[in-house]
């Protein structure tokens, strides 16, 4: 088992390893004493892995109850969490009990949102099952749902008191949805260490590839809790990506847009001359080795429209994160009027 301290306002372990879900119980009993549990978690993982939750929570003497909701983004919803609060309120939790989220980013980011909310606030412990989950939204505090259709719009800072994550989960994921999460490894690699990058070409243990990208994401985390400036570091093929899932229509999981947008975003870089072309090799390498897409095909006046409608919201500055080489990248501003050269050099 890997263990990452994590030393924000209310400090968190991060527990990494195979089979470590019938350990969740004895795990949580250490800081949540003989408090009430509620898991949540949705439809696909609650036939694979909330039995076995329900008794490893159970088997302290706790008095466990499940909440299962439909899955997808437009379940991420003030309505949901609405129903996890009166759920909560119905079976009398008080502010000395839990709840576990078990599942991938949704669930995480309904039941965060639902805990910092209920009686003010209540603990909350994260098992993340997708390596989406795993390397980037069970850790850094962000919660949150969709609201009239826009993402994430309605949200709090709220740390969890401890994650849990079992990598054996990860073998019901589907082929696509366990790449999507291996292209945010890759861009831990991509911002942070060429090094790590070449472990990941190599034969590595999943384990110990997790608990490095938790070490990452710690890095930005500790400094920015509050994301007001360095976390934008992890955007790395981002905005490109977000254009991407927009034009597309969600038809690329999310990490397979991030995994074009980080070509596209490289590309720039090569273009404005900082950084050398034989970089991009690096990156694309590891793409292919993780079966993910490196274009998307689409035209640039596409990809402009995409990006002009998402940046109406946030001003006339664009922030675009760039590499110096594969694993150092920094934050490039720039103005919104020389966005359609960006896009003309990143496809
Ligand atoms: N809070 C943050 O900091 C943060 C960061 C990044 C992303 N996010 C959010 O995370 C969400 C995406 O997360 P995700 O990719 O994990 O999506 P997800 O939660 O929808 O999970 C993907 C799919 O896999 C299924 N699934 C989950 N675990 C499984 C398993 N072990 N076996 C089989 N199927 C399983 C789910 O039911 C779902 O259908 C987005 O809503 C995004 O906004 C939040
Ligand atoms: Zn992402």
């Amino acid at each position: 088992m890997r263990e990452v301290d994590i030393p924000v306002s209310s400090g968190y372990k991060v527990l990494i390893g195979s089979g470590l879900l019938s350990k969740l119980g004895q795990e949580t009993a250490k800081t949540a004493g003989n408090a009430k549990y509620c898991i949540v978690t949705d439809e696909n993982v609650a036939p694979l892995y909330l039995e076995k939750t329900l008794t490893s929570l159970r088997s302290t003497g706790a008095e466990v109850l499940g909440f299962v909701f439909p899955c997808g983004e437009k379940n991420k919803t003030t309505a949901t969490v609405l129903r996890i609060l009166e759920f909560l309120a119905d079976n009398h939790f008080t502010r000395s009990d839990v709840l576990v989220a078990l599942g991938g980013g949704i669930v995480g980011d309904v039941t965060g949102f639902a805990a910092s909310v209920y009686q003010r606030g209540i603990r909350f412990v994260s098992v993340p099952t997708t390596v989406l989950s795993a390397v980037d939204s069970s850790v850094g505090g962000k919660t949150g749902v969709n609201l009239g259709g826009l993402k994430n719009q309605v949200g709090t800072f709220w740390q969890p008191s401890l994650v849990l994550c079992d990598t054996d989960t990860f073998s019901t994921l589907p082929d696509e949805q366990f790449a999507s999460g291996m292209a945010e490894v890759v861009k831990y690699a991509a911002i942070f260490s060429e090094k790590f990058g070449e472990k990941l070409l190599a034969d590595f243990v999943l384990p110990d590839v997790i608990a490095e990208c938790v070490e990452f994401k710690r890095s930005v985390v500790v400094r920015d809790e509050r994301d007001t400036g360095l976390r934008q570091l992890l955007n790395l093929g981002h905005t490109f990506g977000h254009a991407v899932e927009k034009i597309s229509d969600n038809f690329y999981f999310h990490g397979q847009a991030v995994a074009i947008g980080m070509v596209m975003a490289f590309n720039v870089a090569v273009k404005l001359g900082v950084c050398p072309e034989s970089e991009t090799a690096k990156l694309v390498q590891l793409l292919r080795k993780f079966g993910l897409p490196r274009s998307a095909g689409f035209s640039r006046d596409e990809m402009l429209s995409a990006m002009q409608s998402d940046k109406k919201r946030s001003g006339a500055k664009i922030n675009l994160v760039l590499p110096r080489k594969f694993g150092e990248c920094f934050i490039y501003t720039t103005d919104m009027s020389a966005l359609p050269d960006i896009i003309s050099y990143a496809m």
